[in-house]
């Protein structure tokens, strides 16, 4: 496994590398892309081999999950995180994305609330307010000392004020990248129970760990809370497989997985894309130490990136992170507005970063960087960003 290899991504559809201008506007195709949560590298080499045997196989006609897919999931969770997922558990949608828009419309009414703890991810606040649902925002408390924290006392007053129905939690959390605890998941779903919210947990980075770092779903807290959560999960972003779209939802609770059952039969989407089953299969099956060997180019290129930037980026304040590839940067030191913080990022430094006000008005002033790259990316947008 070579991570450093350069794979040109260019005239493949890729959305961060060919729809560049789309969001940076004109002449942006000759920025480096550092945005969209997607890395550089080919998925492993067992998937690519099941996905060209399947393609041999010539026919395409109509597909169900099979039982090795489900093997092969519960067999991941349970040697990759000590979870024990039952079968039936296992709602399968083309995406996270998709998923969470239609347990929004299962589990909430229009104009009712539904929290999440900014930063967010940009596309929680879309599958909320177009769905016509209100978006409320609970802070994460940050300090240089405590890192990124969750602000309980501020949530429950948002709890008793908005009653949302909802709550979509991500875990581990993008951008910032902390990795919740047990103690912090326990008392946020006791917080929850008290005022009869449930709580969808998007895990799709769930693989994604710095070393040392642990994992834990709201499915590792066992039984007592199973009426209450969801868990969302995918092979995509630890494997590399966005676009081949499928997505597992981990519903315990029998009532409502019949609910969300029903909801994915009413729309049609009870058949499934046979290259996707494949992939997904080969990847847990088989993908294990390709992670562990990714894990440990991400790990090197986070150290390299945060070493360098603390010698020769004095306005930049890194936040430490526990999990993800993403890295979340505070750039208030430079004092520009958001308008001006992403010109200076495209003009001047010549990368087109995830601005962090996308992330909601807590993202203020900070950018987020994709560290799911060959480090000669790195070199080049380290390069650029100390012209600031
Ligand atoms: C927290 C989170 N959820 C979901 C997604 C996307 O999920 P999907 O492509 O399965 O819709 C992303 C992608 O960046 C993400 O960061």
């Amino acid at each position: 496994m070579d991570f450093n290899q350069i794979v040109d991504r260019h005239n493949t559809g890729s959305v961060k590398w060919d729809f560049i201008a789309r969001h940076f506007g004109e002449g942006a195709e000759t920025l480096l892309p550092m945005w969209v949560s997607d890395f550089d590298f080919p998925c492993p080499p067992a998937v690519q081999t099941a996905l060209h045997q399947r393609i041999e196989h010539g026919v395409f006609g109509y597909s169900e999950r099979h039982q090795r897919y489900f093997d092969a999931l519960i067999g991941w969770f349970a040697s990759r995180h000590q979870l024990t997922v039952k079968q039936e558990w296992v709602c399968s949608v083309e995406g996270v994305v998709p998923g969470l828009s239609l347990l929004v419309q299962q589990l909430t009414q229009p104009g009712e609330s539904v929290v999440v703890q900014g930063p967010y991810y940009g596309s929680f606040a879309k599958i909320v307010t177009l769905n016509d649902r209100r978006l409320v925002e609970n802070p994460l408390s940050e300090t240089a000392d405590a890192g990124y924290r969750m602000d309980l006392a501020h949530l429950e007053s948002l709890f008793r004020r908005e009653c949302p129905p909802l709550m979509i939690l991500c875990n581990p959390h993008n951008p910032t990248g902390r990795c919740w605890s047990a103690e912090e998941l326990e008392r946020l779903l006791t917080l929850c129970e008290k005022y009869n919210v449930r709580v969808l947990s998007d895990e799709i980075w769930a693989d994604l760990l710095l070393p040392g770092e642990r994992f834990t779903s709201v499915l590792h807290l066992g039984e007592r809370w199973h009426s209450r959560v969801i868990a969302a999960t995918s092979a995509s972003k630890t494997f590399g497989l966005s676009s081949l779209r499928i997505s597992n939802f981990l519903i315990p609770d029998p009532k409502l997985r019949a609910s969300f059952t029903r909801r994915l039969d009413a729309h049609g989407l009870d058949v499934f894309n046979a290259l996707s089953v494949q992939a997904a299969t080969a990847a847990w099956q088989e993908g294990g130490s390709w992670l562990d060997a990714l894990l440990d180019y991400l790990a090197d290129n986070r150290r390299w990136f945060e070493t360098r930037a603390a010698a020769c980026l004095p306005w930049a304040r890194i936040i430490p992170a526990q999990g993800t590839y993403l890295l979340w940067i505070d750039c208030r030191k430079l004092g520009l507005d958001d308008e001006q913080l992403k010109g200076a990022m495209a003009d001047i430094a010549g990368i087109a970063p995830s601005m962090g006000n996308s992330f909601g008005p807590t993202g203020s002033g900070f950018i987020r960087l994709n560290l799911g790259c060959p480090r000669t990316y790195l070199e080049k947008a380290l390069e650029g960003l100390r012209r600031l």
